[in-house]
């Protein structure tokens, strides 16, 4: 069912389950531009990591992956989102200063979820091809921020630690306005106070290696949904699978 275990601990309320029908087929023709424009966007996405270690593509998730996600996540219950957390397994701590973004994890039982993690999983094929980055594993959540809602300056990764290699945020809100705060902004390093300012709009791409860039979120006026994800290296041992999260 799940290309991920869910692993223990994780509150399985806050998994996102089938409940819609599978979206049209796209006609011939169009399924095949699609297949032309992903492979370009791959690409794209593999330059930009390879010279500057991230990439923003706006407006280049496909249209019908946008709109499954979109409907998906309208249809979920308020109540299987829960309030994130940081850290990993003991050292989870819910931290309301930090962030404070409601998640839902995608484990790809629905017909939305798994057409995303099928996606991400031709862009992991793709990069690992071009980049030899050994990318494994894949977790990913939807994210809410409620109005008001920010998280602070973070790495997704720490050196030595070897979890989270690329991180990967697409965003589904279809009519994001200047002004409507929520950016993402991505520092060069340690001492960047400026940092580069993505706006979360419908539909943008971006990849950053997660132990390079630290990024936060500028507090939203509105209600701001995105899916945060991340790839990671293998780190099995013994026979055990490496559970992501
Ligand atoms: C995260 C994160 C960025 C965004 O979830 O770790 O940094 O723009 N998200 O939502
Ligand atoms: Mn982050």
């Amino acid at each position: 069912m799940n290309i991920l275990p869910d692993s223990a601990g994780v509150n399985t309320s806050c998994v996102d389950r089938e409940h819609r029908a599978q979206s049209p087929k796209p006609a011939q023709g169009e399924a095949l531009r699609g297949a032309g424009d992903e492979v370009a966007l791959f690409e794209t996405i593999a330059r930009n990591l390879e010279s500057t270690g991230f990439s923003v593509s706006s407006g280049a998730l496909p249209e019908d992956l946008c709109q499954a996600l979109s409907r998906h996540r309208r249809g979920m219950d308020e109540d299987v989102f829960e309030l994130a957390g940081v850290g990993r397994a003991r050292q989870y701590q819910v931290l309301e200063d930090i962030r404070c973004d409601q998640i839902c994890w995608i484990t790809g039982a629905s017909p939305a979820g798994r057409q995303w993690l099928d996606w991400v999983e031709a862009l992991k094929r793709h990069l690992n091809r071009r980049l030899f980055l050994g990318l494994f594993s894949f977790e990913s959540h939807f994210a809410h921020f409620p109005p008001g809602a920010f998280y602070r300056r973070h790495y997704d990764a720490f050196r030595g630690e070897a979890n989270r290699v690329l991180s990967l945020v697409v965003y589904l809100n279809e009519h994001w306005q200047a002004g409507d705060g929520g950016e993402l902004l991505i520092y060069d390093d340690e001492s960047d106070r400026r940092g580069l300012t993505i706006a979360p709009e419908w539909g943008t791409v971006v990849a950053f290696l997660s132990e390079e860039f630290p990024h936060e979120v500028l507090p939203t006026r509105g209600d701001r949904y995105s899916i945060a994800g991340w790839y990671r290296l293998n780190s099995s041992t013994r026979g055990r699978v490496d559970p992501p999260r």
